[in-house]
């Protein structure tokens, strides 16, 4: 499915910002020229644009946008158009200062930065309506416009009394009443009972701050009205012509939002991606974002877009490393290998102030396309030519399933307990994805609401999954009895929902299909460690060890020091068709990398390559196709399975090739 049917092609291109130089027109006209040079057919304008598209309430300024639209146009461009919303004019804070975001600590913002703003903010929604309105009926029609891109990274929350009054009214809707409110949020606890919906107000460090399951409602409420403003934004541009489809441009550890359920309220997921290339491992790097990719791919089910990448370095971090020469290319190629349909930068040009005029950016201040930068803009350029027989491929259907939930994932941040504030879910997550992701393996991420569905799957793997909700519990035994296997790890099934400890024996709900129970939840000082030892081997662990019985389930693994050496750690449970492994502590890599290697091989799960790859070579099926990556600082030999052709050089390759370091290869079979 082409996620821009306007435009059925892999996009190339990134944010344009001409509206900072309105007043070089030379520059402008170069661009195009540049843009052409690089082979840059679409690019996303105006995302901050508002000051330049409403200079005075109520006029709008669309003479400068249509010259650009049109130009692009001609010369064969395409344009990904945004909604002004991620930055407001001075004009409209001075005015309403309502639409001005307060802050945990109660405080109103003044005018500046971005995402500086009320998502519930009636005046400010309305400006926004308008001004989109404005914009697709002028532009939703234009041949060159094929997607929305509304405003720029949601994020953040606001606390002024209107966004106090929605959370209120949605606490009343989520909980009926307020004895129920009570009771869900345990408030006999230090007297924190209300009597009256006016003494309910949002969490905040100076106030109500140790009320997990009240942190994790007003996480769950953040995530509405952002919901709700995009829903606004996409009706307003959808009012002329709801055949553009809308995306929003979405960011990687992002923990503001839940993901899952945002994802609804847009036609096609994108994302803005930033590995820290050259920081020591450029593997674990690309790990991250492998799993990012899939997680993107994962919200809709469909591809997605990379909507920003840097095509050289940042300048946010303490240290901001150029990719060094192939970093380019080969950093391009992986979120394609994952269902990308795009490669989009931030930034076009570096612009001559502001606190990014010294971020990557295609066009330095020099003005040329006589860059290294340039040059591997225009290989990726060509390189997505040549894959243009991949275009709007996908995948093939994973027959792994992580679950990522992000419930879960606050609960377990809030949640005082164990490794407060260090439970690492994300982290977790990521380890257990890599084994298959280095392995080659496809993966797909679910979470827990209720229209997951884990049919597809023959293994499901659910780490540190604390808070169980949405009717897991009984999708994960029909699972396992189904004859699927699953995996899950340590301090499962602790809360529910509402946030409540579920009582009697965990993980809730579970324990039949898993057969053990948890007994203690035991957290380790760095630098100490226990081991799993398993007939054959011996694993290190450290910071969770979970002490667990086991009932029916036959033990694989035990504990070898401490209090509880000798009892299990790792269990199999054989149930109805399927099973059920349980690892109760925190394992070294390199044993999730043997223990998954077993579990492919024995379920005969498909790799993309069948031969061991070397350390850092990593290999990853799209439409058919085979992209090897080579993330390792030195080369490595790979035995590919059939004769094939490199679709970016044409060769054909067979038998035993090897990849150098930053080598990426993209191979259909001969
Ligand atoms: C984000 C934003 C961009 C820009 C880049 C810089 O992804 O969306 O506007 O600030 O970061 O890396
Ligand atoms: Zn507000």
């Amino acid at each position: 499915m082409a996620l821009t049917p306007r435009f059925p092609a892999f996009l190339h291109g990134g944010d344009y910002n001409p509206d900072q130089w309105l007043k070089y027109p030379e520059v402008l006209e170069e661009d195009i020229r540049l843009m052409q040079a690089a082979k840059v057919n679409c690019v996303s304008v105006g995302i901050f644009a508002w000051a330049a598209l409403e200079p005075v309430e109520g006029e709008y300024d669309f003479a400068w946008l249509d010259r650009v639209i049109d130009r692009l146009w001609a010369a064969g461009i395409r344009v990904d158009l945004a909604t002004p919303s991620g930055a407001r004019p001075a004009w409209i804070a001075q005015k309403y200062p309502e639409v001005l975001r307060v802050d945990e600590y109660f405080r109103r913002h003044h005018f500046g930065g971005r995402h500086n703003h009320c998502l519930t903010s009636p005046v400010y929604r309305e400006k926004v309506r308008a001004i989109d309105t404005a914009l697709a009926e002028r532009y939703a029609s234009h041949p060159a416009v094929i997607l929305w891109h509304l405003s720029n990274e949601y994020s953040g929350d606001c606390r002024c009394p209107l966004c106090q009054e929605k959370f209120r009214e949605y606490l009343r809707r989520r909980y009926g009443s307020l004895e129920a409110l009570n009771e869900h949020w345990w408030t006999g606890f230090w007297s924190m009972k209300y009597t009256d919906w006016s003494q309910v107000e949002s969490p905040s460090p100076i106030g109500q701050d140790a009320n997990p399951a009240m942190w994790v409602d007003w996480r769950r409420f953040s995530t509405q009205q952002c919901k709700d403003f995009i829903l606004m934004e996409k009706a307003a541009v959808h009012s002329v012509n709801p055949e553009l489809p809308v995306t929003a441009n979405l960011m990687q550890r992002f923990w503001d939002y839940d993901y899952f359920d945002l994802a609804e309220a847009i036609d096609v997921v994108s994302w803005d991606s930033y590995p820290l290339w050259g920081s020591g491992n450029d593997l674990v790097q690309a790990s991250e974002h492998a799993m990012t990719h899939d997680l993107m791919r994962s919200l809709k089910g469909q591809n997605f877009l990379l909507m920003e990448s840097t095509p050289s370095q940042v300048n946010w971090h303490a240290v901001n490393r150029m990719k060094k020469p192939g970093m380019h290319l080969l950093s391009s190629m992986l979120p394609l290998a994952h269902g990308a349909d795009s490669v989009m930068y931030f930034q076009w040009r570096k612009g001559r102030g502001g606190s990014e005029m010294f971020h990557g950016a295609v066009v330095g201040h020099d003005g040329t396309a006589d860059t290294r930068t340039f040059r591997e803009v225009r290989s990726v350029g060509e390189a997505l030519e040549k894959l243009a027989p991949l275009y709007a491929t996908e995948k093939k259907q994973a027959r792994v399933c992580i679950l990522y939930d992000w419930q879960n994932l606050w609960a377990l941040d809030y949640a005082q307990f164990a490794r407060k504030g260090d439970m690492r879910y994300t982290e977790t997550v990521n380890a257990h994805y890599r084994a298959f992701w280095q392995a080659g393996v496809s993966v797909d991420f679910r979470d827990c609401r209720a229209c997951t569905d884990l049919s597809p799957y023959s293994l499901v793997i659910a780490p540190m999954l604390f808070m169980t909700h949405g009717g897991i519990e009984e999708k994960l035994n029909s699972f396992v009895r189904g004859g699927g296997t699953l995996v899950m790890t340590y301090c499962a099934g602790m809360i529910g929902e509402d946030g409540l400890a579920w009582q009697g024996r965990t993980p809730h709900g579970l324990t039949e299909t898993l057969g053990i129970h948890a007994l203690e939840l035991d957290a380790l000082f760095d630098g100490d460690a226990n081991t799993l030892i398993r007939e054959r081997d011996q694993w290190r662990l450290t910071r969770l060890c979970e002490v667990i019985e086991a009932d029916t389930a036959q033990v694989l693994g035990r504990y070898g020091s401490d209090y509880y050496a000798g009892q299990p750690c790792l269990t199999v449970n054989a149930c109805g068709a399927g099973k059920a492994y349980y690892l109760a502590a925190e394992p070294e890599e390199a044993f999730l990398h043997r223990f998954y290697g077993e579990l492919i091989r024995e379920m005969g799960i498909p790799k993309a390559i069948g031969s061991q790859l070397p350390d850092g070579v990593v290999a990853q099926e799209r439409g058919g196709a085979v992209f090897l990556m080579n993330f390792a600082p030195s080369s490595g030999d790979v035995l590919l399975d059939h004769p094939c052709r490199d679709l970016l050089t044409d060769r054909t390759l067979s038998g035993k090739i090897t990849m150098n370091p930053l080598e990426v290869l993209v191979l259909e079979k001969v």
